[in-house]
């Protein structure tokens, strides 16, 4: 399976000029990719110019609201589509904690992405950790998200496993988890797939990790962590640190 290394911009940067220099940049940044895949997700009013600019990379969404119609200020799966979208990051913790995000309305934002034939980067995590055991809540949010699923789809589906308190920018951060709880993560997601869609699609599915990746801890999650890739905030918005995350990720595939 190829290493998936997405570059979520978040809301940044702040106008369309810097973020097609970022882009350009980003482009440039990293090799020619066999062993890997690349997805960056702009802001929604950058899609269109982004994706034009795009050759190594594919595009990527930060958000969907599933349909369209009667819905202000929404961007359906099929909008995304038809702008050459790619992947879809679905559920992220800063959607659940600052726009209210619930279980339910992830679950439909993920049904809808799957329906349109996009690939869904679904975001799972804890807030709080206390020891090294996964917390209840993300599995909880695994299978909430994934009710109705068919398995046939898990070979679209990609898992990102990224508690609250890794994210570089958040109040409460604490810094990257450890290779070893990547790998305790891998494994916890692993099983809840295996019992919701059995081994075989469960194996289909990618399982990427996010939180405090940099160019010095990527290549530890990659082989000790066992994941398949990894969801990238601050270090994707430097182009030199992000190849240099996507030039890892090449090497080991
Ligand atoms: P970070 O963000 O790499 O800045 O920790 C990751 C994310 O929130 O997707």
């Amino acid at each position: 399976m190829k290493k998936l290394i997405i570059a979520n911009w978040k809301a940044n940067p702040e106008s369309i000029g810097k973020a097609e220099i970022l882009a350009k940049e980003t482009e440039a940044a990293i090799p020619a990719l066999k062993n890997a895949e690349v997805v960056i997700a702009p802001p929604f009013p950058f899609l269109h110019s982004i994706g034009s600019l795009l050759a190594r990379a594919q595009l990527g969404a930060q958000d969907v609201w599933g349909t369209g119609g009667p819905y202000t200020g929404m961007v359906s799966a099929r909008q995304l589509k038809s702008m050459g979208v790619a992947y879809v990051i679905v559920g992220h913790s800063e959607r659940r904690i600052h726009a209210g995000e619930t279980d339910a309305m992830i679950q439909k934002k993920l049904s809808a992405v799957l329906e349109h034939g996009l690939k869904p980067v679904l975001c799972i995590g804890e807030r709080q950790r206390q020891g090294s055991e996964i917390p209840a809540i993300a599995g909880e949010q695994l299978s909430a998200a994934l009710a109705g699923i068919k398995k046939e789809m898990l070979r679209r589906l990609t898992v990102a496993y990224e508690p609250v308190w890794a994210i570089s920018t958040t109040s409460v951060a604490s810094g990257a988890t450890t290779p070893d709880g990547a790998f305790r993560a891998r494994i916890y997601i692993e099983k809840l797939l295996v019992s919701l869609f059995g081994a075989r699609a469960a194996r289909e599915a990618r399982i990427i990790y996010g939180g405090s990746v940099t160019p010095d801890n990527v290549l530890a999650f990659l082989t000790e962590g066992a994941m398949d890739g990894a969801l990238v905030g601050g270090a994707s918005l430097d182009p030199k640190k992000f190849g240099e995350i996507v030039s890892s990720a090449a090497e080991i595939a």
